[in-house]
């Protein structure tokens, strides 16, 4: 039996079996620990269940003699030192497939929801600004034949590919297309890329210049990805039309962010994976790599840099 951290508080029953085998204490606190709770609690841990929003770096790792496992709440892992992990043998696992009908369903639902102005809409019904109907006002972008440029063609890039096939949309991915041609080419751009020091501000000022003055950057992938100081400027220059952001770069986004202060852009809480179906699973494949991990057996979904 060892010791298992949980960094939150985490939806379904796959817990109870860690904790059958397990003792499981599990941080109560309504934010994640800070840095110092972090290495105060990992220093007497076999095992890691943690969450994106902590940063597991070599000065953590080296807080946690006894560390063994470490399992991330999520598919990408660029919060965690997995060089620094993999020198101690500690073995780093995600949690992948389970999320990505979620974050497709989620990168189709800002990109409808910024090509239709939904937003705007609904902040003019419930100020009382909606007087009458409007043949002039509120004007979208069509969605249904567009072209879609996906960044990133793994699985949750794909998966939005079968979604835009359903409205009928030309998609062009960076697999296939140079992403030059394809920022150039795209009315919407969704970026489904891992962070590292390649993709690092790939969607740079330089990159956004690119992109058609109507086209529409939507990000579900990190925040990381977009150079955010170049973004609120091409949105308030109008190098672009809009942007529709799951994530962004720091999370949480300050509420007096510059770009909150642009009009055109929508910014949501990191809600990909959202769903109680996905998020059960998670705990599932987190558990089950933290089982396999503990008894020395490989994780089956182990983090592949
Ligand atoms: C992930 O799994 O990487 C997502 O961003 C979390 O929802």
């Amino acid at each position: 039996m060892g010791i298992v951290f949980v960094t939150r508080e985490i939806v379904g029953d796959a817990l109870e079996r860690l904790r059958s085998e397990h003792e499981v204490v599990v941080w109560g606190g309504p934010l994640p620990p800070t840095a110092g709770e972090l290495r105060a609690e990992v220093a007497g841990a076999d095992g890691l269940l943690c969450m994106l929003a902590d940063r597991v770096d070599r000065e953590l790792i080296d807080a946690a003699p006894r560390l063994r496992a470490i399992a991330n709440y999520a598919v990408g892992f660029d919060n965690i030192d997995v060089s620094a992990a993999a020198t101690r043998g500690i073995a780093v696992g995600v949690t992948p497939d389970v999320l990505t009908e979620a974050t497709a369903d989620l990168a189709f639902a800002l990109l409808l929801a910024a090509a239709r102005r939904l937003p705007e809409g609904m902040a003019a019904v419930r100020s009382g600004e909606w007087r009458t109907w409007e043949p002039a006002r509120w004007l979208g972008a069509d969605v249904h034949g567009a072209t879609l440029g996906i960044v990133g063609y793994g699985r949750i890039g794909q998966a939005v590919a079968r979604r835009a096939a359903g409205f009928e949309m030309e998609v062009l991915a960076t697999h296939a297309t140079d992403l030059d041609e394809l920022l150039a080419r795209s009315d919407f751009v969704s970026l489904h890329c891992p962070l590292t020091t390649q993709t690092h501000h790939l969607i740079d000022a330089r990159a956004l210049a690119c992109m058609k003055p109507t086209a529409i950057l939507i990000n579900t992938a990190r925040g990381g990805v977009v150079d955010q100081v170049a973004l609120a400027a091409a949105l308030r220059d109008g190098t672009i039309a809009g942007a529709a952001l799951d994530v962004t770069d720091p999370e949480p986004l300050s509420a007096d962010d510059p770009l909150l202060r642009v009009p055109n852009v929508i910014v949501l809480p990191h809600i990909g994976s959202a769903t109680l179906t996905a998020r059960s699973q998670m705990t599932e494949l987190a558990v089950e790599n933290l089982l396999a991990a503990l008894t020395g057996r490989p994780m089956a979904h182990p983090a592949r840099a």
